[in-house]
């Protein structure tokens, strides 16, 4: 199948060329193309392994997994022309990757993941997205996510790879609890990063459908990293959360703070995962890398979330519930800086004897809630009327991230204020593109 590709000068999207560029990616360190090395093993053996397989796979050039039958993949082989990345919805961007890899995103309609879609697509890089398109909020935000990004809505609930109209990027609905359904993905494409948004958010619904976090969060993430090993992909990024810090006094909160007491089963699940990767960096020499999201908020965010939720009650007029009687703080985090520090993180590739590291990706300086809310009003131009409740269990009241490490690794503070991220918040809420808007 072929993947189109966006042509800055024109300003519109051609046809691939990835030749050269497979070349850089299978010489780039800790960039495993072929079967699961063990730690040890010979890195150039098994490029070469992986450049037999794919000159016999371009020769029968046999449809790929999910594809429609007879529209077998091309493999273009000329040349890559250096080409500068176009900005599609970015407002910056601080760096613009070296090479193109071929990205998995599980969560691709998600809040997160359709911004890094745009940001990795705007790079250059070539994204399969995968979601469950679940409705634990309004699946029509998650679908209009997907048409901005040129994928139309799936037609049936097969796992299908469907092709962007307008970008280098292809989607499929599936479940990542369905094992099988992963492994024919990852049999027929492979991959030079993943990353892993794919959950069952929410601290509050995790009171009311504790399955749901066992099987996304846990279940899915093991079937996920059992590919990821077996193919051998040279870096796994996954979201984990600053709910993982539960109820901790000592702020701001740091990677190498204790753990141990989560206060959700939504936090339990982001640890478990965090330990999880552990096992299978220490066993598998798998590298993996564990982002701590800091309450994200922006365009095209979620509808459970203060920002959504409040906005829609203060626009209709209604009280909004303040819970702890406004005594909250919260580190809250503009995407793009979210999606920075992901891109950032993507060539930092952790080594050593277990390769694995954690980062808090957060903006480093907690906001009164109450100082949001007037943030909010301001940006509406209405007035919020309180309806003042207590704490609600599994809520924590303050996040604050120590952004140390990622300042160290990436040179990157996440630095959009308040003001300017509500700002632009609000100014998507009230456009049309927010299907959600009435
Ligand atoms: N937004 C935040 O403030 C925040 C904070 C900390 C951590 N995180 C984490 O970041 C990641 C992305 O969060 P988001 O805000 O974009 O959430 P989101 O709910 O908008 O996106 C998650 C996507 O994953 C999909 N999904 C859920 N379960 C699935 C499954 N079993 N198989 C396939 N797809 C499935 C959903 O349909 C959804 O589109 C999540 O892992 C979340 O826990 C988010």
């Amino acid at each position: 199948m072929e993947v189109p590709r966006r042509d800055a000068a024109a300003g519109e999207w051609r046809a691939p060329s990835t030749a050269g560029n497979r070349k850089k990616i299978a010489r780039r360190p800790g960039n495993r193309k072929g079967p699961a090395e063990r730690p040890g093993e010979e890195r150039g053996k098994a490029a070469k392994a992986a450049g037999k397989q794919r000159k016999a796979a371009a020769a029968g050039a046999k449809p790929g997994y999910g594809e429609q039958p007879g529209e077998a993949r091309k493999r273009v082989r000329e040349p890559r022309k250096s080409r500068k990345a176009t900005p599609v919805c970015r407002m910056f961007h601080d760096i613009t990757l070296s090479h193109e890899m071929k990205i998995l995103i599980t969560g691709a309609a998600g809040f997160i993941g359709y911004h890094l879609c745009r940001r990795l697509l705007d790079e250059g890089h070539q994204i399969t997205g995968i979601d469950s398109l679940n409705d634990y909020y309004d699946v029509r935000l998650k679908l209009a996510r997907l048409a901005e990004l040129g994928i139309d809505a799936p037609t049936d609930d097969t796992p299908q790879l469907r092709s962007s109209r307008t970008a280098p990027m292809r989607f499929a609905q599936m479940h990542i609890e369905d094992v099988a359904v992963l492994e024919g993905l990852f049999a027929a494409e492979r991959f030079d990063r993943v990353i892993h948004l794919a959950a069952q958010a929410g601290v509050r619904y995790s009171l009311e459908n504790p399955i749901a976090y066992a099987s996304s969060n846990v279940l899915g993430f093991v079937n996920l990293l059992e590919c990821c090993r077996k193919q051998g992909v040279g870096h796994v990024l996954y979201a984990s959360s600053s709910s993982v810090y539960g109820g901790n006094t000592k702020v701001p909160f740091a990677e190498n703070d204790p753990v141990n007491h989560p206060v959700s089963l939504y936090a339990a699940t982001k640890r478990s995962d965090e330990l999880i990767a552990e096992v299978y960096a220490r066993l598998y020499a798998l590298p993996l890398t564990g982002l701590r999201f800091f309450t994200v908020y922006g365009p095209w965010g979620r509808p459970d979330m203060a920002p959504m939720l409040f906005t829609r009650s203060i626009l209709a007029g209604k009280p909004i519930r303040v819970f702890n009687h406004g005594d909250m703080r919260r580190d809250f985090t503009y995407i793009d800086d979210i999606v920075e520090g992901v891109v950032r993180l993507l060539d930092q590739v952790p080594s050593g004897a277990i390769p694995t590291e954690l980062f808090n990706i957060g903006h480093g300086s907690p906001m009164e809630l109450m100082e949001f809310i007037h943030t909010l009003e301001r940006a509406l131009g209405r007035t919020a009327q309180l309806d003042l409740q207590p704490m609600q269990p599994g809520d924590v009241p303050c996040t604050w991230a120590d952004t140390t490490h990622l300042q160290e690794r990436i040179h990157f503070q996440p630095r959009v204020t308040l003001a300017e991220g509500i700002g632009r918040f609000a100014a998507w809420y009230l456009s049309d593109k927010n299907p959600l808007k009435n």
